[in-house]
């Protein structure tokens, strides 16, 4: 489906080449819109610099941050490889057509049955988190099989609570300090069916600390030298911050993953180790700014308090981030751009919960019935965390290029809820 524009609107936010307006007329709300070319800029942008003349490197999309068939194609197209954590991200790699020899299976808990068809497929990497996990794929292998192991290096990033993985009591992978974690490097090493190819860790997620990837990284290779570890990828994870808000300052790509590399250069040659390929799996970096969920706002409401709610037609269903972390985000009146901001507003929406807020805080226009309100870099953690809580359905979710817009995700219909309820 294609829709072009042929004006220009002053006063619109444009999504592309598009106003915010004219999507909402054709596409309805709540809306998911992803501008594509900021899509595949920020993928361009990752393969560009995160290159070595002394290092190989790959740079991994983590799907779990926004993931459909169409965005499959883009990581495709874009020559990157792709994460994904469970069959169902798996399934739709599959049936997008996805290189399986470019899809590295994580998860901290992989199923028998999740492995099964993860080597049925033919998927190139299996990233195990555990000596169970091995246990399950043994059996299952008649040809070798490409296998990192997930190890916890202790590297505290300073981030939300529950989105840093390594420190020492993380449900994540190995500790480095466990001598356990040897052994079972001992025997992945051994086995006649596994290539073990080395490492990978994931330090947490919105992180604008240059440090802690440095940190991570020293101790890895400290520890693959200390070890003698014969090993010849390491993947550094993903978590690189965007920003929601101005108070988010996150780290310049284009100079920060040169000098990472840099750095670790150095420091392989210092310890005197063979060449190791260096991987990264940027997820929310790729595609959150791209991302910019549209409402339609209903009414407001001043409490006897003189607390300023605006009602949006969607909710922490569709926006769960700022309930569950106490996220900031920026929105403005799509419709009104240029008119100066002059209340403060909660932004909540339709579910049934004090905590269904959108935006704890947001400096509004006067915001009126039929106002469209954009809430921006929505593109990750949204749709792939949106739920049917009081059997809301779905929205949409548009692709937006140049002029051009089309449905990726078509918007959920009643008949989607009930279509696995039995026992009429
Ligand atoms: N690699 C691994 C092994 C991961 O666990 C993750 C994220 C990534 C890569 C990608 O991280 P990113 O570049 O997107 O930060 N739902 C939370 C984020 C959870 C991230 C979990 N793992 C949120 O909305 O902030």
């Amino acid at each position: 489906m294609t829709q072009k524009s042929t004006l220009t609107h002053p006063g619109h936010l444009m999504i592309g080449q598009l106003t915010a307006t004219e999507l909402v007329e054709r596409f309805g709300t709540p809306l998911y819109v992803m501008d594509e070319k900021m899509i595949r800029n920020q993928m361009q942008l990752f393969k560009r610099v995160f290159v070595h003349p002394k290092l190989a490197s790959e740079v991994i999309y983590a799907s779990k941050a926004f993931l459909t068939l169409a965005m499959c194609n883009l990581v495709e197209q874009e020559g990157l490889s792709l994460d994904v954590v469970s069959g169902g991200e798996l399934y739709t790699a599959y049936k997008a057509g996805f290189p399986m020899e470019r899809i590295y299976f994580h998860g901290n808990n992989k199923s028998a049955q999740e492995l099964a068809m993860a080597i049925e497929l033919g998927c190139g990497t299996i990233v195990l988190d555990n000596p169970f996990e091995l246990q399950l794929l043994l059996p299952l292998l008649d040809k070798p099989q490409r296998v990192l192991l997930r190890v916890n290096p202790g590297i505290d990033a300073h981030t939300h609570e529950y989105i840093a993985t390594t420190k020492h009591d993380s449900k994540f992978g190995l500790s480095t300090a466990d001598p356990a974690t040897l052994t079972l490097i001992q025997q992945l090493s051994d086995e006649p069916l596994i290539r073990f190819m080395g490492l990978h860790a994931h330090i947490g997620s919105q992180i604008f600390e240059a440090d802690s990837y440095r940190k991570e990284a020293e101790t890895l290779l400290r520890f693959i030298r200390n070890h003698q570890l014969n090993i010849v990828e390491l993947n550094l994870g993903g978590g690189f911050g965007i920003a929601y808000t101005e108070q988010d300052h996150p780290l310049t790509l284009s100079e920060f993953l040169p000098s990472l590399l840099d750095h670790i250069a150095d420091q392989i040659e210092a310890l005197k180790l063979n060449p190791i390929k260096i991987m990264i799996e940027p997820g929310r970096s790729i595609v959150a700014n791209a991302g910019t969920t549209l409402y339609t706002i209903a009414t407001t409401k001043t409490t006897v308090n003189g607390k300023n709610y605006v009602f949006v037609d969607g909710s922490m269903a569709d926006h769960i981030r700022t309930a569950l972390y106490g996220a900031h985000y920026t929105a403005v009146v799509a419709n009104r751009i240029d008119v100066t901001p002059a209340v403060h507003y909660t932004v909540t929406g339709k579910a049934c919960e004090s905590g269904d807020i959108i935006i704890k805080d947001a400096y509004l226009p006067a915001c009126q019935s039929g106002d469209i309100l954009a809430v921006l870099s929505t593109g990750a953690y949204h749709y792939t965390m949106s739920s049917n809580y009081n059997r809301l359905p779905r929205p949409a979710v548009v692709f937006v290029s140049d002029n051009e817009a089309r449905i990726v995700v078509r918007r959920e219909t009643y008949e989607d809820l009930i279509r696995n309820d039995l026992g009429v």
